[in-house]
């Protein structure tokens, strides 16, 4: 029975992961730390049994150093502020908890794991991103973990601020480390702020579509319970020390991400007239198409271009592969949507609300 100290397991991929977890390894004890911030919600653990809540910073090397203490022999890494729109408005909070934070619980493995504990075993694993990697032209060969980092955003550099501290921590010192680098995830509990869910809940309330730019960068879309799986097989087979790519084998420009959503929308209201009845401003209640949402806005600032996963190693050394296509996840994920209603009402109340009235005048 292994002990594990999720931290951001509050937030959007953090608890897929501990539902995926303690679905597949329902003997073991899950810890979950975390500071919620706007994007962590205690509720995205409801219904769970086995979990212990810690309402924490991960910046309080005290708190994690008595909670490895308890017997945790595995750490699974994901709080950060996760949001790149955030990182150009206000990047500090993104050096405090990415950079700041990440290093506060290396050391607190180091000296409950490494001083006290004799090197007893045990696993760091830190949850990072493709963006570290840049931006890639159209014909670039794909992120292959030896591609040299070349970080564009505040968001992309506190993160691999953080990779590199982990990555020093395992040479100068021992400690036992993994890494893995997803691109984009989408499915339940994901916070609306980013594109798939964000277009979701605007087309049900028939508010623009913003997108930046030309709408043609490329994202490689990876559901999140495929995720959970990839970090699955590296906590169980990979190499200490290592990196791994995850991806979802789904390169697709953002315009037909959002072609996607829409025209899945419309079959949605189509399907069930009782969405026209819970969203009656959308376009599809009236058999409008919800394209005709698409707003063309002021693109991001030193909007990356494209970003494309080589998951050569990890298929290699540990069999991994997406279980399903994006049109079948992106319905999965479109259901959900529906039938959580109250779970985006409440997340998007509030804090979320002020701050996009600060920042976006076209919401
Ligand atoms: P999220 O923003 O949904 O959740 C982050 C969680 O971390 C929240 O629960 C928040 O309360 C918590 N948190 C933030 N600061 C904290 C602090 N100082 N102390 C303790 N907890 C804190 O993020 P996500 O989308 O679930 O991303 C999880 C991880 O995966 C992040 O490290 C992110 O960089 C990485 N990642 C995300 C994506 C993606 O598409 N979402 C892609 C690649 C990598
Ligand atoms: P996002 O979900 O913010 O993820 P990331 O920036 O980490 O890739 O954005 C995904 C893509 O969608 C990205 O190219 C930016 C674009 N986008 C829009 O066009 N409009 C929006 O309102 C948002 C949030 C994103």
């Amino acid at each position: 029975m292994a002990k594990l100290l999720v931290t951001g397991g509050a937030g959007f991929i953090g608890a897929n992961f501990v539902r995926y977890w303690r679905r597949q390894h329902p003997s073991d004890a899950v810890i979950v730390l975390d500071a919620l911030t706007y994007a962590g919600n205690r509720a995205n653990l409801d219904g769970l049994d086995g979990v212990d809540f810690v309402h924490a910073d991960i910046r309080d090397e005290a708190r994690v150093c008595d909670l490895l203490r308890s017997g945790v022999d595995t750490l699974v890494h994901f709080a950060a502020e996760s949001h790149v729109d955030r990182s150009i408005h206000g990047p500090d909070a993104f050096i405090d908890t990415n950079v700041v934070g990440t290093h506060s619980l290396l050391k607190a493995a180091r000296k409950v794991w490494l001083d006290e504990g004799a090197g007893r075993p045990h696993r760091f694993h830190h949850v990072s991103t493709d963006e570290v990697y840049g931006s890639l032209g159209p014909a670039d060969p794909a992120f292959h973990e030896a591609t040299p980092y070349a970080p564009n955003s505040p968001y992309s550099a506190s993160k691999a601020a953080s990779d590199h501290l982990v990555r020093a921590y395992h040479h100068t010192y021992g400690l036992q480390v993994t890494t893995t680098n997803c691109s984009n995830n989408y499915g339940p509990y994901q916070f609306p702020e980013k594109l798939i869910p964000l277009f979701l809940i605007n087309a049900l309330h028939g508010r623009p579509l913003p997108i930046y730019g030309d709408g043609m960068n490329v994202r490689d879309w990876l559901y999140v319970e495929d995720h959970c799986r990839g970090i699955e097989l590296v906590l169980a087979g990979g190499r200490i020390g290592e990196t791994y790519n995850i991806g979802g084998g789904e390169e697709l420009p953002n315009m037909v991400v959002i072609d996607t959503l829409c025209a899945a929308v419309d079959a949605a209201f189509a399907a069930d007239p009782d969405l026209a009845r819970r969203f009656p401003d959308a376009p599809a209640a009236a058999g409008r198409a919800s394209a005709s949402l698409k707003t063309y806005v002021t693109d991001r600032p030193g909007h990356d271009r494209r970003y494309a996963i080589d998951e050569t190693k990890i298929r290699g050394e540990l069999g991994y592969r997406a279980a399903h296509g994006f049109e079948q996840r992106f319905a999965e994920t479109l259901a959900w949507y529906l039938a959580n209603e109250p779970w985006w009402r409440a997340v998007m109340d509030g804090s979320y609300k002020s701050w996009v009235e600060r920042n976006y005048a076209t919401r």
